[in-house]
């Protein structure tokens, strides 16, 4: 049984008060609070078990890198993977949007082709691609969502011709909930010969997540939001890619050998893993992704679907609150204006006095922004961790926020 008020009880930080109230963080879209089995790992690898991996012919080294190792197969089964050598490790999703960016994409596109791209696309997942841009001719083509935040998966099938190279698109929109139906996309690029490329930042947190089964080329993934350390993340990538890409960073750990005039290259994943990497934070990963598998994620998914509809129908009932992202097949993750001219900043900072955690602002998502004409919203972020009592706390923020500024 889901038992949230047990689990709770994994995340020291959740006891905790802010401004003199009791903390409830609705912040998880930006990063996640960390389980104690995290932290104690962190602990352990710092204080008993750590050395440089890959390297020595010692004790400790070879400790640190059984356990950093690992991390990789635990990320494979995490994401269904079935051969961990396509897991390439590093520390979250920018690093594996670039990795793709400079050591796939810029070697391979000549000026005209083109990259398809979602509107409602994170920054992570829109300037690697302005770069091939700006830098190579490279043109980007938008598919709009329509008015309740949906992506069509038939609107970006439409727009691949001739020139697509690359369909690059969220799981789950970090700024509307919004769950991509990315499996069709993924089929039709194939059949194309067009290599996709999945952000899932937000999805693989809240759902769980099949990549053979989706069958994209790439799917990134971040550790700060999957509840274990920041600077931890990974990246999936299809082996006919893998053989296809060239080093992005170079350094050690990534070379075979290396000579005054000849270079050779370690064999995938490591070719793209270059210099010592962040040891503890992959251990941390590993453990934070063996505890979200320990609950379950269709035990997780199904507890924020509970709370997503609870909090649907609670902020529906504020007529003055403008929820953006109505699709009912959403996460519960929740951007918001309110009616006045109160700045989401204004509205997060009285939350905050309530000891209400959320995000405000643009989200790094400038192309939504504008398409929704905003220049800010709030965002309510839920985790497997948060309740309905919170969601009644947001509520009553919410509401003594519109009369200060009614
Ligand atoms: N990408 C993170 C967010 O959406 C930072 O808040």
């Amino acid at each position: 049984m889901y038992d949230v008020t047990e689990i709770r009880r994994d995340f020291p930080i959740l006891s905790r008060e802010v401004n003199g109230k009791p903390l409830v963080y609705l912040d998880n879209g930006a990063s996640a609070q960390k389980p104690q089995v995290v932290i104690d790992a962190m602990t352990r690898a710092y204080s008993e078990e750590y050395a440089n991996v890959h390297r020595g012919l010692h004790y400790l080294s070879n400790l640190a890198t059984e356990k950093y190792e690992s991390t990789r197969g635990v990320i494979a089964k995490f994401l269904g993977v079935k051969d961990e050598n396509q897991i390439v490790m590093n520390t979250g999703t920018t690093m594996g949007i670039n990795l793709v960016a400079y050591g796939w994409a810029m070697p391979r596109f000549e000026a005209g082709d083109e990259i398809i791209l979602s509107v409602m696309e994170h920054h992570a997942n829109i300037v690697p691609w302005h770069f091939l841009r700006e830098r190579q001719g490279v043109v980007i083509k938008w598919v709009d969502v329509d008015s309740t935040g949906h992506l069509d998966p038939q609107a970006v099938i439409d727009a691949m011709g001739p020139k697509t190279k690359l369909v690059a698109v969220t799981h789950l929109s970090n700024v509307l909930g919004t769950v991509v139906d990315v499996k069709p996309i993924c089929k039709a690029a194939r059949e194309r010969g067009i290599a996709t490329l999945i952000d899932g930042s937000q999805s693989a947190v809240h759902m769980p997540v099949t990549v053979d089964d989706i069958g994209c080329d790439f799917y990134a993934i971040t550790g700060h939001k999957l509840y274990g350390p920041s600077g931890s993340g990974a990246i999936y990538i299809a082996q006919e890619r893998l053989a296809e890409m060239q080093p992005f960073i170079g350094g050690g750990d990534m070379i075979r050998e290396v000579h005054k005039d000849e270079i050779t290259w370690n064999d995938p994943p490591m070719k793209f893993e270059a210099g010592t990497p962040g040891i503890v934070q992959q251990i941390g990963l590993g453990v934070a992704l063996d505890y979200m598998m320990g609950l379950g994620m269709d035990n997780v998914a199904a507890h924020e679907t509970k709370l997503r509809d609870y909090a649907r129908t609670k902020l529906d009932g504020l007529n003055w609150l403008q929820v953006q992202g109505t699709t009912p097949d959403k996460a519960a993750l929740f951007s918001f204006t309110l009616d006045g001219a109160a700045h989401a900043h204004d509205i997060s900072t009285i939350l905050d006095k309530k000891g209400v955690a959320v995000r405000a602002g643009q989200h790094c998502t400038g192309p939504l922004m504008d398409h929704l004409g905003l220049t800010a919203t709030c965002r309510a972020s839920f985790g497997l961790y948060n309740t309905e009592e919170e969601v009644d706390k947001l509520v009553d923020a919410l509401e003594l926020a519109h009369d200060l500024f009614a």
